[in-house]
């Protein structure tokens, strides 16, 4: 097996003498690699923090921090990072302890240029072996547990194969698919792929304002604009090596578009107001449910950041093409809220769960969900089906009230019932359906509900939805 070395590699080099620093930086640009400096532990600290670094060489005696407690910050810090101590010919000892407690090697001054080209891409192979070790004892033991993903159909089978695959690369992936089936479940299963202890940061494009969105993605420094008071890093440099989240990515305004291709490009990109560069190491998996090539061909998305995004493609199939899943799905979503809200479980008839599996679920898994989590709540033993709406518009039309009793089965315990109480609950999961349906537009969802905006607000304020 060949393992690439490229300047895709980032290396830090931590050292308060200057000329060291000057030394290495040149030998190993020389290289081909990319090198940043940092004169003590704290500069290095800063760094890391902004950027990802395969390798880390670091003085073992410095003023501020030394380099034994650099590195142990830099484990809990940057794990993924190899460490190489420099260390002086006389004090070998301090070293062989550094590496004791996980530093990868070290190099002792005065330097033999071929140690160190020796050593440096030996820990940099051994970062990679590592990194693929750890992946694919993962990937192999993987059982759908862990992946959070219910579904034993083949398009589900499928979808799981197509999952593991591309979690052995960190090329973007665009993943589609109608509301509700489960594209964030999708992303965090590759998150848990790739590996679980690194940052997963959603973003949804669509519900947050243009310049807002700008500044949470890319931070600012301070000053940039009115109210920035302090330097702000941006989800980009949270994201460092891990996976941001582009959630309905097709929502992103024309100027963002513009900057992410960049970012994609050459994963570097500034803050707001500021002039220096970041690199970072980000896997961009974004989102979508609308029809993304149409949005390219009718010029609302640019076609350049859509092959950026569409290096990799996962389909997640609607819940009607994969019905064979209803049962396991309902399995799971009734024991997930009879945890929740400490009820015993309930259990399914037979013939609903025919009916479920007549039905064709507009609203995917999340519909299920919803509906189960509905049932669960006001501990009905009968899931509440979707005709009961359906035909209550076709029979009723819209904005007659009568007939609203066969909307629940009224299931009334010998005990009695706390009516003020189910019927908050029945509001609550009414709201939350329609913010769900509307894709949390409030406005629409108020509408949806037959309420006025100010109204429909209020009851989100007073359950605390917003
Ligand atoms: N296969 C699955 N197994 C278990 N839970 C699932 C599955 N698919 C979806 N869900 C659940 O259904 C809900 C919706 O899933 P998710 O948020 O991933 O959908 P989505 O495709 O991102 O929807 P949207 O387009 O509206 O953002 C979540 O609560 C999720 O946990
Ligand atoms: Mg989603």
């Amino acid at each position: 097996m060949t393992i690439p070395i490229t300047s895709q590699h980032r290396i830090l080099v931590v050292d308060d003498e200057k000329n060291i620093q000057t030394m290495l930086e040149i030998l190993l640009t020389k290289e081909g690699y990319n090198v940043d400096t940092a004169s003590g532990g704290r500069e290095a600290l800063d760094k890391i923090d902004k950027t990802f670094y395969s390798l880390i060489i670091s003085d073992i005696k410095m003023p501020d921090i030394s380099g034994l407690e650099l590195l142990r910050l830099i484990q809990e810090k940057s794990p993924r990072s190899m460490v190489v101590l420099i260390t002086a010919y006389a004090s070998n000892e301090t070293a062989v302890e550094g590496m004791k407690l996980g530093a990868y090697d070290y190099i002792s001054k005065p330097f033999k240029i071929d140690e160190i080209r020796l050593v440096i891409k030996n820990a940099l192979e051994h970062q990679i072996l590592k990194e693929e070790n750890l992946k694919l004892k993962r990937q192999l033991s993987a059982s759908i547990d862990d992946l959070g993903i219910i579904g034993s159909s083949k398009p589900m089978r499928n979808l799981m194969d197509t999952i593991i695959r591309v979690s052995k690369t960190r090329s973007p992936i665009l993943i589609t698919g109608e509301s509700g089936v489960g594209k964030e479940v999708v992303a965090r299963s590759i998150h848990y792929l790739q590996d679980p202890k690194s940052p997963f940061i959603p973003v949804n494009c669509g519900g947050i304002p243009e310049n807002l969105l700008e500044s949470e993605l890319f931070g600012y420094k301070r000053g940039a604009f009115t109210g920035a008071i302090k330097d702000k890093a941006g989800l980009f440099e949270t994201a460092n090596g891990g996976i941001l989240f582009l959630d309905e990515i097709g929502e992103l305004p024309m100027t963002l578009q513009v900057k992410l291709l960049r970012v994609l490009q050459d994963q570097t990109f500034r803050r707001l107001g500021d002039s220096r560069d970041i690199h970072v190491d980000v896997q961009v998996i974004s989102a979508t449910n609308r029809d993304i090539e149409k949005e390219v061909i009718e010029k609302r998305f640019r076609e350049d950041l859509f092959f950026r995004l569409n290096v990799l493609r996962i389909h997640v199939p609607p819940l009607r093409e994969r019905k064979e899943d209803i049962p396991l799905l309902l399995e799971y979503f009734i024991k997930k809220f009879s945890t929740k809200y400490q009820t015993k479980p309930i259990s399914i008839s037979s013939f609903i769960l025919k009916e479920l599996e007549n039905y064709n679920f507009p609203g995917n898994v999340r519909e299920l969900e919803n509906m189960v989590e509905r049932a669960v709540a006001i501990q009905n033993s009968n899931i509440i089906l979707p005709e009961a709406f359906e035909t209550k518009e076709e029979i009723s039309g819209p904005g007659e009230s009568e007939g609203s009793d066969s909307f629940y089965t009224c299931n009334f315990p010998n005990e009695g019932v706390n009516l003020p109480d189910l019927l908050e609950e029945i509001e609550k999961q009414y709201l939350k359906e329609a913010l769900n349906r509307c894709q949390g537009k409030k406005i629409e969802a108020a509408r949806l509900v037959g309420m006025s905006f100010r109204s429909f607000r209020y009851k989100l304020e007073k359950y605390r939805m917003e």
